[in-house]
């Protein structure tokens, strides 16, 4: 005889979702007997890094001991689901630029397009040495949207030819796999912010959440499991996880460019001030390098995003972050300067949201994925940089901890929160 489980998961983000998805697909998951219960703060799943993240997947992500499960599930799931379509799943090629930006370069830049429409000028001599450096065939001839006259250097990423880079848009497979999940049996309430876990030495008995369209307290009582899966917040919801948040801008434009995602080295003259902070009257511009991302997104985008900052705590709640719309506009100054497409494309989005980071002894550690100190009190959490990547292989992972007792599809022993103490 199966004993009846009652699981609660805390947050609707990629984490929270797959691991939703993984439970009700598990053989010995039985909706008659066992009942599954996400809980998101948030007024939608995917209201944070989940759905405002670049998507990339790569086999040489880390950690090692989760990434290439996760990276077949990703194509597993694609398959099994219509992934190319529902959430723009594919293959995407990748590398890294050095481009230097002279000041004569930028000059040309930003004279006024003239009477053939043409924005750019030939190359300045000095430029056109310096491309003599860059072996031709080495910048791919299809990555046409990137400015061949500043770039310096090219380097794929991964093995060249093989298949080990892929992409998703993000917020799209998170709610798709939340719909998944649901029509699996989870039953997912929004607007639900978890405010306390009832727990004992012994074990795990219920949680409390605000309703935050009655503004009431509500209780979930006889609890078997809870899960917490709830990104840069897990720290809030469990404290001796130490899973906290830092911010990142992002933009995406509406643009249809060929399928890379490019990491930048972009060495900028000295005197560059983005065209924004100079109509603001600032004459000084203290960032000489800057290393912005951009990935060719399916469904017609580019996905931009820059370095992160600490200039404001983690709000309360995923719909609370704010937006600080100059250092999304500092990202699109950069791209204005390697790339005349980008520089021309209509921006459709500025956001930003918290990356989950598990700290201890002061450093990034990796993410923070099973059994707490407390039976039937879990962790999945401090993804970083990598949550999409390794999503559908932690929600797997999990759903076989609770389901078997052990992680049977990798060997995470070293992402075991025990082992922090939590
Ligand atoms: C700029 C940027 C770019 C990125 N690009 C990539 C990429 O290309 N590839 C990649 O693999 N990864 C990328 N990432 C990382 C990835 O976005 C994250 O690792 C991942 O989204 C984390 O998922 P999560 O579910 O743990 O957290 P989140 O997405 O933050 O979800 C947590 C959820 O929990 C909810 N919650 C919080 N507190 C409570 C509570 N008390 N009660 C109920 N619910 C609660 C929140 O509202 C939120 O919806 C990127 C991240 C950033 C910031
Ligand atoms: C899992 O990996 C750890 C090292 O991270 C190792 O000590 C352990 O023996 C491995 N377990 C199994 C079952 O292979």
């Amino acid at each position: 005889m199966e004993a009846k489980r009652n699981i609660v998961i805390v947050g609707g983000g990629i984490i929270g979702s797959t691991t939703a998805y993984y439970l009700t697909r598990h053989p010995k998951f039985n909706p008659a007997l066992h009942t599954i219960t996400l809980l998101e703060a948030a007024p939608s799943v995917a209201a944070g890094a989940s759905g405002k993240a670049g998507g990339l997947l790569g086999l040489w992500a880390y950690p090692a001991s989760l990434v290439p499960l996760s990276y077949r599930l990703h194509a597993e799931l694609a398959a099994e689901h219509g992934g190319a379509n529902r959430w723009g799943y594919r293959k995407i090629k990748c590398g890294s630029i050095e481009a230097v930006v002279t000041k004569r370069k930028l000059s040309n830049l930003q004279k006024p397009v003239d009477e053939n429409g043409k924005a750019w000028e030939k190359l300045p001599k000095q430029d056109q040495a310096a491309k003599g450096l860059l072996q031709d065939e080495e910048l791919p001839a299809d990555l046409d949207w990137i400015d061949r006259e500043v770039v310096r250097g090219w380097a794929e990423m991964g093995s060249p030819g093989a298949s080990d880079t892929a992409q998703v848009h993000p917020y799209h497979f998170t709610t798709s796999i939340a719909e998944l999940a649901q029509q699996g049996g989870a039953i997912f309430k929004t607007n639900a912010k978890v405010t306390r876990l009832i727990t004992s030495k012994t074990g795990v008995e219920g949680v409390e959440y605000l309703d935050r369209t009655t503004d009431e307290i509500c209780k979930i009582s006889d609890l078997t499991d809870i899960i917490v899966a709830a990104g840069p917040w897990t720290g809030r919801v469990l404290p001796r996880s130490k899973v906290e948040g830092l911010r990142a801008h992002s933009v995406v434009y509406e643009v249809d460019v060929t399928p890379y995602a490019v990491f930048t080295d972009i060495e900028l003259p000295s005197d560059f001030v983005p065209e924004h902070r100079a109509k603001m009257g600032q004459k000084r511009f203290h960032k000489g390098r800057v290393d912005p991302e951009i990935y060719a997104r399916p469904f017609g985008e580019a996905y931009a995003c820059g370095e992160p900052d600490s200039a404001v705590p983690l709000p309360e709640t995923a719909d609370q972050v704010q937006v600080e719309e100059a250092y999304c506009d500092d990202i699109i100054s950069y791209f204005a300067t390697v790339s005349p497409v980008l520089a021309a494309a209509p921006v459709k989005a500025k956001q930003a949201c918290y990356l989950p980071r598990h700290i201890r002894f002061g450093q990034e550690s990796g993410p923070l994925i099973g059994p707490t100190a407390t039976p039937g009190l879990w962790v999945a959490a401090g993804h970083t940089c990598w949550g999409i990547q390794n999503g559908p292989g932690t929600g797997k992972l999990m759903s076989e901890y609770i389901f078997d007792g052990e992680a049977k599809s990798a060997n995470v022993s070293n992402l075991d929160p025990r082992k922090f103490k939590v």
